[in-house]
C-alpha cells in the first residue's frame, strides 16, 4: 500500500543496517547491551532481579550504517538469523537514539495490531502522506477526525456495497482484453498495471473520470507515484527537492481533476453507484458533510493504498501460477466448471475458493506491504509463546515484518512453496495459527478496509484470463524489485497468450 511504502523502506533501511549487524552477531561482537541481553535473555532465562516476571530486557543489537545493499543473502535470511539467536522480541538501536523492536510470529502480532492507538500509534510513520493526500486529510487531522474518515471510506467500500459495482468492474475488465488479438506475447505487469487502473477510475472515481479524463489522471497518478514515496520523504517530506515539487504539482492536479469530476457530476443532477458519490455523501458523525477537500484527498489516499497493493498481487498470482502446472490446471477447471455461470458477485466471491486461494497463496509469499511500523506510545509488556515476557517501552518504534512472519516454518508447511492447498479446508494453515498468521491486509484497528475490493478485482481479472486465454511465461520468473519503495515483481513479465474458449 502506498501510504505505507515509505515506513516500509525506512524499515527495510533498518533491516539493511541489520545485515551488518548480523555479521557482528555471528561474530560475537554485539554490543554490551546486546551482549548482556543475549546472556539474559537465553530461552528458559530468567533476569535474576526480576524472576516472577521472567526476562524482560528485550534483547537489543546496534545498527550503524545502511550501506551495505542486502549484498548475498537477502532481509529474510538476516531476519532469519536475527530471530534464531535472540528470539521472537529483538530490537535494534541506531546510535541509541532511535530503537525499533520487531515482534516475530502469530501470537505477537496482537500487540502489533490492536493495541489501542493510544498505546501503539501510526501517525508518526505515515506524516510523509500528508502533502500527498493533502491537508485536512487522515495523517494531518487529529486521531478522532482520522477515525471518521477512515470509517467513511470503509462505508464506501464495504464489501455489501460492491456488490452492485461488480457488473461494471468485470465488464471493465472484459473491455480491456477483448483489445488482444488472437495471439501475441504481452508485459503482463504494465497490462495488468493498466486495466485496475481503469478499473479503479470507474469504481472509485466514477464515470465523469473514467470517460472524460483518464488519460490526464492516468499521467497525473502515475507522476504522483514516482515522486512521493522516497525514503527522503519519509524523513523530511517538505525539504524543496524537485523531486518534492513534482509530487505537489502532481498532488494538486489529480484533487483538481477530481474537484472537476464533482462539478460534472454536481452539474448531471444524477447520483451515480461509486465510492465518489458515497464519500460526497457522507456526513460526519455530528452531522457536518464531508467537504469537497476532504473528498478528493480521501480519493487519492483510496488510489494510493490500493493500486500498487492490486496491481503487483495480480502479477504475482500470474507468475506462480504459470509457473505452477499443477495449480494452473486447478484453477482452469474451477473456471471450466463455472463457465455456464455468469461473472457475477456471487460467484467470484463465494465460488471461485481455487482461484482465490491461488490468490491468498501469492499475497503471503510476495505481500505487497512486506512491512508495517508505528512508534510506541505507552510502554507495554509482550509475552512470548515460551512464556518469556519483554518490556516495550515508550519512544521505540515497533515493526511487523509481514513478509518474514509468512514464511515462519511453525506456522506454514514448507513455508517457500507455492502452495495454495495450504489454505484448504483440510489444513488451513492459517487459522491454525491464530488470527495473525496472515497478515498481508495487516489486521485489527487499522486492518486493510479495501481487502474485499482487491479480491473482487484481482478475480474478475484472473477469472477472465483464464477463461479466455492461454497463457504460458516466456520470461525468467521475476526476482523481487530492488530500490523500489513497494517491492513488486521486477522487470518485465513476458507472457505469450492465445485466445481459447473453456467448455
Ligand atoms: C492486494 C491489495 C491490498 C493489500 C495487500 C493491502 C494491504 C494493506 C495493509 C497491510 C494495510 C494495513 C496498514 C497498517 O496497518 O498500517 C492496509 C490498510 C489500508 N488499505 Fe489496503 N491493501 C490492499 C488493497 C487496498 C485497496 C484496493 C484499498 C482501497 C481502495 C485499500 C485501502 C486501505 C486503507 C484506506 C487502509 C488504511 C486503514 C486504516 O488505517 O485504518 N487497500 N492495506
Amino acid at each position: 500500500m502506498e501510504m505505507t511504502s515509505a515506513a516500509v523502506w525506512s524499515t527495510i533501511a533498518v533491516l539493511l543496517t541489520t545485515i551488518l549487524v548480523a555479521r557482528m552477531v555471528k561474530r560475537n561482537t554485539v554490543t554490551a547491551a546486546a551482549a548482556a541481553a543475549a546472556k539474559y535473555c537465553q530461552p528458559g532465562m530468567a533476569i535474576p532481579h526480576d524472576p516472577l516476571r521472567g526476562c524482560r530486557q528485550y534483547p537489543a543489537v546496534s545498527g550503524v550504517a545502511l550501506a551495505i545493499p542486502v549484498i548475498t543473502r537477502g532481509l529474510q535470511a538476516v531476519a532469519g538469523e536475527l530471530h534464531r539467536k535472540l528470539g521472537s522480541v529483538f530490537t535494534v538501536s541506531f546510535l541509541g537514539m532511535i530503537k525499533v523492536t520487531f515482534l516475530v510470529g502469530p501470537e505477537l502480532q496482537g500487540d502489533f495490531f490492536s493495541r489501542l492507538d493510544s498505546e501503539v500509534c501510526q501517525g508518526e510513520t505515515y506524516k510523509m502522506t500528508v502533502p500527498v493526500f493533502g491537508r485536512g486529510v487522515l495523517f494531518d487531522v487529529d486521531q478522532a477526525t482520522r477515525t471518521e474518515q477512515i470509517a467513511i471510506c470503509f462505508e464506501a467500500l464495504k464489501p455489501a456495497r460492491l456488490r452492485s459495482n461488480v457488473e461494471t468492474m468485470v465488464r471493465e475488465v472484459e473491455e480491456y482484453f477483448s483489445r488482444w488479438g488472437e495471439q501475441g506475447t504481452v508485459d503482463l505487469k504494465s497490462e495488468l498495471n493498466l486495466v485496475i487502473l481503469m478499473v479503479a477510475s470507474r469504481i472509485l472515481l466514477g464515470k465523469e473520470v473514467r470517460e472524460t479524463m483518464f488519460d490526464e489522471f492516468a499521467s497525473l497518478f502515475g507522476e504522483l507515484k514516482d515522486n512521493s514515496m522516497h525514503l527522503v520523504s519519509h524523513y523530511s517530506p517538505t525539504l524543496p527537492i524537485s523531486r518534492h515539487r513534482r509530487r505537489n504539482a502532481a498532488s494538486a492536479g489529480l484533487k483538481a481533476l477530481f474537484a472537476r469530476a464533482i462539478e460534472l457530476r454536481r452539474a448531471s443532477g444524477r447520483a451515480e453507484d461509486d465510492a465518489l458519490q458515497r464519500l460526497l455523501e457522507s456526513r460526519y458523525r455530528d452531522g457536518r458533510p464531508v467537504s469537497d477537500n476532504e473528498v478528493t484527498g480521501m480519493l487519492v489516499a483510496l488510489l494510493s493504498a490500493g493500486h500498487v497493493t492490486s496491481s503487483n498481487t495480480s502479477t504475482w498470482t500470474g507468475a506462480f501460477l504459470l509457473s505452477s502446472p499443477r495449480h494452473l490446471a486447478a484453477a482452469v477447471d474451477e473456471q471450466r466448471r463455472l463457465a455456464a455461470r455468469p461473472v457475477d458477485h456471487a460467484a467470484l466471491s463465494a465460488e471461485m475458493d481455487t482461484l482465490h486461494r491461488c490468490i491468498k497463496e501469492a499475497l503471503r509469499l510476495q505481500p505487497p506491504v512486506p512491512l508495517l511500523l508505528r512508534s510506541v506510545r505507552r510502554g507495554f509488556a509482550v509475552r512470548t509463546r515460551e512464556g518469556k515476557e519483554y518490556e516495550v517501552p515508550r519512544g521505540h518504534g515497533l515493526a511487523c515484518y509481514i513478509a518474514f512472519n509468512h514464511r515462519l516454518g511453525r506456522v506454514y508447511r514448507d513455508p517457500g512453496e507455492y502452495d495454495p492447498d495450504r489454505f484448504g479446508p483440510e489444513r488451513k494453515e492459517d487459522k491454525a495459527a491464530g488470527k495473525f498468521a496472515f497478515t498481508a491486509f495487516g489486521g485489527g484497528r487499522h486492518a486493510c478496509l479495501g481487502e474485499a475490493y482487491a479480491f473482487l478485482q484481482i478475480k474478475a481479472i484472473w477469472s477472465h484470463l483464464l477463461r479466455n486465454f492461454e497463457l504460458e511465461l516466456v520470461s525468467p520468473f521475476p526476482e523481487v524489485e530492488v530500490n523500489n519503495m513497494m517491492p513488486g515483481p521486477g522487470g518485465k513479465v513476458m507472457v505469450s497468450y492465445k485466445r481459447r474458449k473453456l467448455n
